[in-house]
């Protein structure tokens, strides 16, 4: 049920040039729901963290967000031809066709193969990890990934255990050919999924949402926790060695466990949930890149990267930041 993708054998990797990100500007406070909603800013605040999260209204759609991140990723990339687009996403704005060739025609990249992958939460894990293999198999020089979702969207908008939680978003990161060993070269990406357990998030169409709220919890720290540790097993980095643990913004309470279970103190630990939410597949790359244009990450940190979404699906996987220009 556990796949870990290691390097090719002549030990070449896929190595992280630009990150960038997109967030609606509209904001929706805490402030806001209790005005139509039976809550209270101390209940979000105190079970998630969660103080404002972006929503995009009708006229931005994933793929707009999708293509609005890969922008600015692309425009902070050392320059690269990008020869595949991955977009990992849980709200496409359509069943039919896939995200990702619209937005490689956007970016002026006609022609090149790009796709869809779905993979809950941990959606933007699963992506790299198809980037990698891209990569180390030489079928792609660079390659594009991209996480955008509209998660807002899917509670039901009555619902107030559910709409709190969910905010809207897209990030992007460029990945070239590269070498094992050099700065932002990817670690092995561990990845697992538990379908048993599939009926503990779900959504047949936006307003469906349904979550068992303590269960997803359990889980999301149990199985970020695991794999995060296996992740930085296997490049033999201890818990110490972490500059900076970067989990998927779920909500501060399940980030927290986890940093606590693995013992990374709180001063190495990113966060943004307070001010966007569960962003979905587009929280970690949206994380990085702010972490990176505000200082929070720098050049040669060494970073674990760990996801839990819907599937129930998971992740890990490391990388010593690069020097990006
Ligand atoms: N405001 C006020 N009260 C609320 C509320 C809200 N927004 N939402 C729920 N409540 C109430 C419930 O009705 C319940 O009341 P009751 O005891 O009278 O029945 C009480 O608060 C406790 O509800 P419960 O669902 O047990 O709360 P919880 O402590 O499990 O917290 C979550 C709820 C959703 C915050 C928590 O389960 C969680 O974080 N789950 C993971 C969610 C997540 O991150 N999912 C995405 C993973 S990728």
């Amino acid at each position: 049920m556990t796949a870990a993708t290691a390097p090719g054998p002549q030990a070449r990797a896929a190595v992280v040039c630009g990150v960038g990100a997109a967030l609606p500007s509209a904001v929706v406070s805490n402030a806001d729901l209790t005005a139509r909603l039976d809550t209270t800013d101390e209940w979000i605040r105190s079970r998630t963290g969660i103080a404002q999260r972006h929503i995009a209204g009708v006229d931005l759609s994933t793929e707009d967000l999708a293509v609005q991140a890969a922008t600015q990723a692309l425009a902070g990339s050392t320059p690269v031809a990008v020869e595949a687009l991955v977009v990992a996403t849980t709200t496409p704005d359509r069943c039919c066709p896939a995200t990702a060739p619209a937005v490689a025609s956007r970016l002026g990249l006609t022609g090149i193969p790009a796709y869809d992958l779905a993979a809950g939460c941990t959606g933007f894990l699963y992506a790299l990890a198809t980037a990698s293999g891209l990569i180390t198999a030489g079928t792609a020089q660079a390659v594009l990934v991209i996480g955008a979702d509209r998660l807002a969207c899917l509670p039901d908008p009555e619902d107030r255990t559910t709409v709190p939680l969910f905010g809207d978003g897209a990030g992007a990161m460029v990945l070239r050919g590269g070498s094992v060993g050099e700065d932002g070269a990817l670690g092995p990406v561990v990845l697992g999924s538990d379908g048993t357990l599939a009926d503990l998030i779900r959504a047949s169409h936006p307003g469906t949402l349904h979550m068992e709220g303590a269960e997803v919890f359990r889980n999301a720290v149990e199985r970020m926790s695991a794999a995060s540790l296996k992740a930085a097993r296997a490049v033999g980095w201890d818990v110490e060695d972490l500059d900076r643990l970067v989990p998927h913004q779920a909500n501060a309470r399940i980030t927290g466990f986890v940093a606590r279970q693995l013992g990374v103190p709180y001063d190495r630990q990113l966060t943004n949930v307070e001010h966007v939410g569960n962003t979905g597949a587009a929280s970690i790359p949206l994380l990085l890149a702010q972490a990176t244009a505000d200082g929070r990450l720098k050049a040669r940190h060494r970073v674990l990267l760990t996801a839990f979404g819907a599937g129930l699906t998971w992740g890990a996987t490391t990388l010593t930041w690069p020097d990006l220009p």
